[in-house]
């Protein structure tokens, strides 16, 4: 069943291409630009009227959460919270009648996301699902909700169910603002971004070989610092979160706005530091944070934008400890770095092709050291305890 692949992880991160086509499959319309949720039709407008939005998961799946956070705030202007099911019940935080809660979950059987849920419906707020898993208990006591239609997910390190779950996030959002029409410019600039994703993810595939060349390189080290802001946030902290559970290297998810409150103490020439550097509307402030980790003697191994702009800053060189070579002249210096190059789309779906990367580099990290990440020690596929 795993075909020409040595795992189910490689397997299900190369069906992401297909896995997120089948999480689209009739219901964006990419001529029309409109978003139909067969299980979502009758709750609609119940949704848009609630006072705020609560998503709840754990793990990979509150990645999702966070990944697409901001796009649920822009398009629908209701208070978004976002809560790791755990937390959210040490808290019993209050809630009510007219909030909409979000559980996303891969198998729809994590008991910390089930003991949330039940918390919620007792306080009569409105419970939505978003799983894999049909017939799951999520998907059963839920109200209403939508199946991701990923496919089965053998691998315990979750992937496809990860880019499902934010496409369908992202779906959910897009219904939610159907009728404002101020949103109408960026909805359909969204539909046609989900309309190329696919045959991006694809492309983002191909740089296998040079993942797995750049794992060789990374494979002794017993940490490791990954990098993002905005919407690479999420992208940052699944990242790790890939690399840790199957690898076991020390990975910390950090937000680059972080930096100079702790974390860039952690920075010097020997610690592998992975920066999300794609372009959007934050690039400014990125190339401000590369700027912090390379004077520090950092040397960051970026996922940048196909035919992007420089990262590196030119009057940076010598002080950086860049090569002799690299310094000739403003892009030679770029030379120097390890660059996996993304192809760009719409600010809101980039994490989806950002993240193949790190999936990928966890894979090979977790194979060259000799583990199988189709079993990372002391893990479940499913949670079933709380
Ligand atoms: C449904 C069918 C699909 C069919 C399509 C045709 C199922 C599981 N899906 O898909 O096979 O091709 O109609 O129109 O039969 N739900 C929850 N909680 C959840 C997830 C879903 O309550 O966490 C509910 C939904 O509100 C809905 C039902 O389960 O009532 C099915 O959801 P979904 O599979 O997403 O609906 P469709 O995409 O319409
Ligand atoms: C990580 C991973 C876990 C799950 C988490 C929630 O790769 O798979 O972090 O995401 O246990 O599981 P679900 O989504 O089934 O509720």
């Amino acid at each position: 069943r795993k075909g020409s692949f040595d795992h189910f992880m490689l397997k299900e991160i190369f069906e992401q291409p297909e896995s997120i086509i089948n999480t689209m499959r009739g219901r964006v319309n990419f001529q029309n630009k409109t978003v139909k949720l067969g299980g979502l039709s009758n709750y609609i407008s119940a949704i848009r009227r609630s006072r705020r939005i609560v998503m709840i998961a754990c793990g990979t799946s509150y990645h999702s959460c966070l990944a697409t956070r901001d796009l649920f705030e822009e398009l629908t202007d209701i208070p978004i919270s976002v809560e790791i099911a755990s937390y959210f019940l040490d808290r019993r935080p209050p809630l009510f009648r007219d909030d909409t809660c979000i559980f996303v979950s891969q198998s729809g059987e994590t008991m910390d996301t089930i003991f949330a849920l039940k918390y919620c419906i007792e306080r009569g707020a409105m419970c939505v699902g978003v799983v894999n898993g049909v017939g799951s208990a999520i998907s059963r006591q839920t109200l209403c909700g939508v199946h991701i239609n990923a496919g089965p997910e053998i691998g315990v390190a979750s992937t496809k169910a990860y880019t499902s779950q934010y496409i369908t996030l992202v779906m959910i959002a897009l219904s939610l603002s159907e009728d404002r029409l101020s949103k109408q410019t960026r909805r359909n600039e969204i539909i046609d971004g989900l309309a190329k994703i696919s045959a991006q993810l694809e492309e983002v595939l191909k740089l296998n070989d040079k993942i797995q060349a750049v794992a060789e390189t990374l494979v002794d080290k017993p940490k490791m610092l990954i990098l993002g802001r905005g919407y690479q946030y999420a992208t940052a902290l699944e990242g790790a979160l890939k690399i840790k559970e199957i690898s076991y290297i020390l990975a910390e998810g950090i937000l680059t706005g972080e930096l100079k409150h702790g974390p860039l103490a952690l920075v010097d020439e020997d610690i592998p530091i992975i920066m999300v550097a794609t372009k959007d509307k934050l690039f400014d402030k990125i190339i401000n944070g590369i700027g912090q980790v390379t004077a520090r003697s950092g040397k960051p191994i970026f996922i940048a934008s196909q035919n992007g702009p420089a990262l590196i800053e030119g009057s940076n060189k010598k002080e950086n400890g860049v090569t002799e070579t690299a310094a000739a002249d403003y892009n030679g210096a770029e030379k120097s770095y390890v660059k996996f190059e993304v192809p760009e789309t719409v600010d809101c779906l980039q994490g989806l092709l950002n993240i193949v990367i790190l999936q990928i580099l966890g894979y090979w990290l977790a194979v060259k050291k000799g583990y199988n990440p189709d079993h990372p020690r002391n893990l479940a596929k499913a949670v079933t305890t709380e």
